[in-house]
């Protein structure tokens, strides 16, 4: 699909309100799209991005749901399903602070795995019905080859979805693209974002370690940045040839 055959077409994006899916959408708005944008929490921040493209991308609007209570989810799915939306971006995400294996339980495994694997397939199960035509990016890690276990059920929900990706691309051929970009360190997880609001000298300095730690990590010696990601999802969307594949966009990290 050519870009600028965006013109018309329905962008269902989740998580869309701050951060990387944030910066898609302003991106992907050059090319007058109707947007959908999911939001859960971040109210504010959805109505601020549905202002500045609203004159270009007409009849866009925000939708709320949490996708680790039933209820919201099963409102959700609802709703999208009576929409005719062309392209899915599953950007979405639980990253919770105390995820390790000594923390392991039913409530969290549930909770993380509802928000990052079951909600995103039942959105392309329900969007797409067979004989629907369209194209789904979903969002993985690119960390996941190194069987890391820090973040132990984010991680283990990353890797199902990165298989979900693969088999929904052989399932849903020929007639929806599902593939996937594994971002590396493109921003500092959420809660390091405050950093205008920050008055402490060691909580910043700790901010700018990161940033440098993860530089001298990679390979390229570069930050990341979501406008390498906004690359991807170009390539993702305009190249008709391409399904079941994960573009890493990492600096090398996890080569
Ligand atoms: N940033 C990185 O460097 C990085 C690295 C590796 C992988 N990734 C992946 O790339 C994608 C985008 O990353 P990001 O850092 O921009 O996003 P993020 O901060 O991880 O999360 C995006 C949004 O997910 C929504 N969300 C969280 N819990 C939810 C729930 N229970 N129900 C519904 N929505 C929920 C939040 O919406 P509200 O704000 O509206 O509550 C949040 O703003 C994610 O899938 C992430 O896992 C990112």
């Amino acid at each position: 699909m050519n870009l600028e055959d965006l013109h018309n077409k329905t962008i269902l994006i989740t998580g869309s309100a701050k951060r990387i899916a944030r910066e898609i959408v302003l991106d992907l708005s050059k090319y007058k799209p109707r947007f959908i944008l999911h939001y859960r929490n971040a109210v504010k921040e959805v109505e601020e991005l549905l202002n500045e493209v609203k004159t270009f991308c007409s009849e866009s609007y925000y939708i709320k749901a949490d996708f680790s209570v039933r209820q919201e989810r099963d409102d959700f799915i609802k709703r999208i399903s009576q929409e005719n939306v062309d392209i899915v971006i599953n950007s979405a995400s639980v990253f919770p602070k105390m995820d390790t294996w000594n923390n392991f339980d039913y409530e969290l495994f549930q909770k993380v795995f509802d928000v990052n694997l079951y909600t995103p397939a039942s959105i392309i199960k329900h969007v797409f019905p067979k004989g629907k035509k369209g194209i789904v990016i979903n969002f993985l890690d690119a960390s996941l080859d190194f069987n890391f276990t820090d973040h132990f059920i984010y991680r283990l929900s990353k890797i199902s979805f990165e298989k979900l990706t693969y088999m929904l691309a052989k399932e849903l051929a020929p007639d929806v693209r599902v593939n996937a970009i594994s971002p590396g360190a493109i921003l500092p997880p959420a809660q390091l974002n405050e950093y205008d609001q920050i008055e402490e000298k060691k909580e910043k300095e700790e901010i700018i370690n990161f940033y440098e730690k993860s530089k001298q990590k990679i390979p390229l010696k570069i930050s990341g940045d979501p406008k390498y990601i906004i690359h991807a999802v170009r390539f993702l969307i305009e190249n008709d040839f391409l399904t079941g594949v994960n573009i890493p966009v990492d600096g090398g990290e996890f080569i």
